[in-house]
């Protein structure tokens, strides 16, 4: 009872019970960020899907109001699945959802704020006139889901896109439309990858070459790069690439067309899915929501009688040092909530050590940030450490030593490191003297439960010339996120240890390296609960 109850979260938003999946519909509207996700009110499992719906002043601290839609007509009596909001010109507001009907085909649906003048838009009016969009001749009644909020393209219609797929090519569909109520398919996709499956919750976004903040979403012109992203059904993560969008063609072509045909970065080399920006219009900026299921078993989840988390929404930038990627980080408000700070200055770990890290407050919620650095002389003198060799799922995660790594912190870790999570960096050289370094979470060891995801996860990151390498870990009980190097490589974790919890855990500072000493300097901050109110 105790361990299952430590597994709830004290930061991350969730519903007081039940089951939750996608974020839906996120927007900034008369003073209020809302919230919306796919939610059963019935159950810790999916099924009955209808809209949840939250408030809040700073993306942190929500308060949970009813739901906004629930599945009681016919073309949504299966399900109101995902959908986005599109704010229009004169400010108002509308939604376009996936419903699945009576006979489960998805087909799209409208709806809109019964009183827009109501800032937490408590009632929702579904359009009398739904579906307005049914599957388009040649594709399955089963494939066609997860409208993208809308932009007002040059010709002064909205456009929006779709995902589905052709047999087992995953696309994106487009669609104009003047008044949500009819709809023109555009001929041709905005963009396709063979042998990628079913594409859901794709998502197509601005970012800027030249200004630190985020565009809204039908901005484009010479300093602006566009990402698109899928949720692949198959694998259950989220994919994305960099590239131009022409508002001409409505085609988008990747930068780098080689890697995966376009398609080939994760947001989260760690549990992501099904995730949604938008444009916070107040600050400025692009957020980032994402869908972090449980990776426990189905009867645990009973159990607790909930299942899923949302993570910390990050904001979205284009990483104008190395041009190949973006960078996600959480949103500033979420430093509101640090309290007791505990800081080491330059703190040495030789080869194959453990150095204890006293902070003096519960560890459950945490807010880290670290910087390594790596000494100069093993760095130069050592030739070819698993060059090619090396990548974080196929290697024996913390365990596994080489010259320059692992290295890192361990979190959620009870005093004999019985339970242990390892977020770490691996760094791998090749003869020419090429470095490539890896950011990796080890969950082999983060719980003696036998029924819960062990895999190690993680990815190359880029560090250029001249950088020290960093992470910044956010923990809240059962989940863990983690970024590298600023954001160019995030890490999600869900962990259910049953020792390392409450005042049985602790923070660790680990070298597994056979040869680097390793010196680390950390600020860590204890951080408060963000209530959420009813
Ligand atoms: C993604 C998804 C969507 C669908 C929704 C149903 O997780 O399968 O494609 O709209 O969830 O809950």
């Amino acid at each position: 009872k105790k361990l299952l109850a430590w597994q709830k979260t004290g930061f991350h938003f969730q519903p007081k019970k039940n089951w939750m999946n996608d974020p839906n519909g996120p927007v900034f509207y008369k003073g209020w960020y809302h919230f919306f996700y796919q939610y059963n009110p019935y159950g810790a499992v999916w099924g009955n899907i209808a809209w949840g719906h939250a408030v809040s002043r700073d993306l942190i601290h929500w308060r949970h109001l009813p739901m906004a839609m629930v599945p009681d007509d016919w073309y949504d009596i299966n399900g109101v699945w995902t959908g986005s909001a599109t704010i229009l010109e004169d400010g108002r507001l509308v939604m376009l959802y996936t419903g699945s009907t009576n006979e489960s085909v998805q087909v799209q649906n409208l709806a809109y704020p019964a009183d827009p003048l109501d800032p937490l838009l408590v009632d929702w009016v579904k359009y009398p006139g739904n579906p307005v969009l049914v599957p388009p001749p040649g594709i399955g009644s089963k494939d066609f889901r997860d409208p993208t909020t809308a932009w007002l393209t040059p010709q002064g219609k909205w456009r929006f896109i779709i995902g589905s797929k052709l047999n087992k090519t995953g696309i994106s569909l487009v669609y104009d439309t003047k008044d949500f109520k009819t709809y023109e398919l555009l001929n041709g996709l905005l963009h396709s990858v063979p042998g990628t499956g079913m594409w859901e919750c794709v998502d197509i976004f601005p970012v800027s070459k030249i200004v630190e903040n985020g565009l809204d979403t039908g901005e484009n012109g010479p300093g602006v790069k566009h990402v698109v992203k899928t949720s692949l059904d198959d694998d259950r993560n989220d994919y994305y690439a960099l590239g131009t969008y022409d508002g001409e063609t409505g085609k988008w072509i990747p930068d780098d067309p080689i890697n995966d045909v376009g398609i080939g970065l994760r947001y989260d080399y760690g549990i992501f899915y099904a995730s949604k920006t938008f444009y916070d219009q107040e600050k400025k900026r692009r957020v980032l929501w994402g869908w972090i299921k449980e990776t426990d078993s189905e009867n645990a989840d009973i159990q607790k009688g909930w299942a899923s988390v949302q993570a910390i929404p990050r904001t979205i930038l284009f990483d104008k040092k190395t041009g190949t990627n973006i960078l996600q980080w959480p949103v500033e408000e979420v430093e509101r909530l640090r309290m007791s700070k505990k800081v080491f200055d330059k703190v040495e770990a030789k080869p194959g050590s453990i150095v204890p890290l006293h902070v003096g407050f519960a560890t459950s919620q945490l807010d880290i940030v670290a910087e390594f650095e790596v000494d100069k002389v093993a760095l130069e003198s050592i030739n070819d450490t698993d060059h090619t060799t090396y990548s974080c799922p196929t290697s024996h995660g913390a365990a596994q030593r080489g010259a320059l790594g692992p290295f890192g912190l361990l979190v959620h870790t009870d005093n004999h490191q019985t339970e242990q999570t390892p977020v770490y960096f691996y760094i791998s050289k090749d003869t020419e003297g090429n470095f490539k370094t890896f950011f990796c979470a080890d969950h082999s060891r983060s719980s003696e439960a036998i029924d819960v995801d062990k895999a190690i996860y993680g990815s190359t990151v880029p560090v250029l010339e001249g950088e020290k390498l960093s992470m910044r870990i956010l923990v809240d009980h059962s989940i863990i996120e983690s970024f590298a190097q600023g954001g160019r490589t995030c890490i999600t974790s869900r962990i259910y240890p049953m020792r390392a919890v409450y005042e049985n855990a602790g923070i660790f500072l680990f070298n597994n390296a056979t040869d680097a000493t390793i010196t680390a300097s950390l600020h860590i901050w204890q951080m408060s609960s963000a209530y959420a109110h009813s």
